[in-house]
């Protein structure tokens, strides 16, 4: 190597190091102790451990909205749809996010919900699907 190009050598090795840096930064629990595992215990709850899940990752599809024209009329959004879908489908939501081959897998087209998510929606399906 030219010694002129040291300079930007040295440059591109730390443009590399402190990207690897920022990921030690990414503070996701479940990504740094992927073991870890998920709570079951405690009571879930319709507002705060379903709908987030739901709203980032289905209603681009799901919701009233857009469920015509995405999601084969197939509305995910507001408590009273949900709760009608899980009752007349046993199973097929569950199945269809642990993309385990018994319904298509969701959310389409792109990547598997994390384990925890998957587990408080679980949860909180089997503690009765609580509007809470
Ligand atoms: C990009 C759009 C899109 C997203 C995002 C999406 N879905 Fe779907 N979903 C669809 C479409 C379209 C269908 C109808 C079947 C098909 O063509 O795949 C469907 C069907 C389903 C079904 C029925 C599956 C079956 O086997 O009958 C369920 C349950 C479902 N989605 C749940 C979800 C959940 C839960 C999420 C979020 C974790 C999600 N979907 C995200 C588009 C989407």
């Amino acid at each position: 190597m030219s010694k002129k190009f040291t300079p930007v050598f040295i440059l591109g090795l730390m443009a590399v190091l402190s990207s690897l840096c920022t990921a030690c930064y990414y503070d996701k629990e479940e990504i740094l102790y992927p073991d870890l595992p998920c709570d079951t215990t405690r009571q879930m709850s319709y507002s705060s451990d379903v709908v987030p899940v739901l709203s980032v990752n289905c209603y681009n599809c799901h919701s009233l909205v857009n469920a015509p024209i995405y999601g084969e009329g197939l509305v995910l959004e507001g408590y009273a749809n949900l709760r009608t879908y899980l009752f007349e489908n046993p199973d097929v939501l569950l199945n269809s996010i642990k993309q385990n081959g018994q319904a298509l897998a969701m959310p389409r087209g792109s990547t598997k919900l994390d384990k925890c998510s998957i587990s408080d929606i679980e949860v909180w399906i089997k503690q009765g699907q609580k509007n809470n």
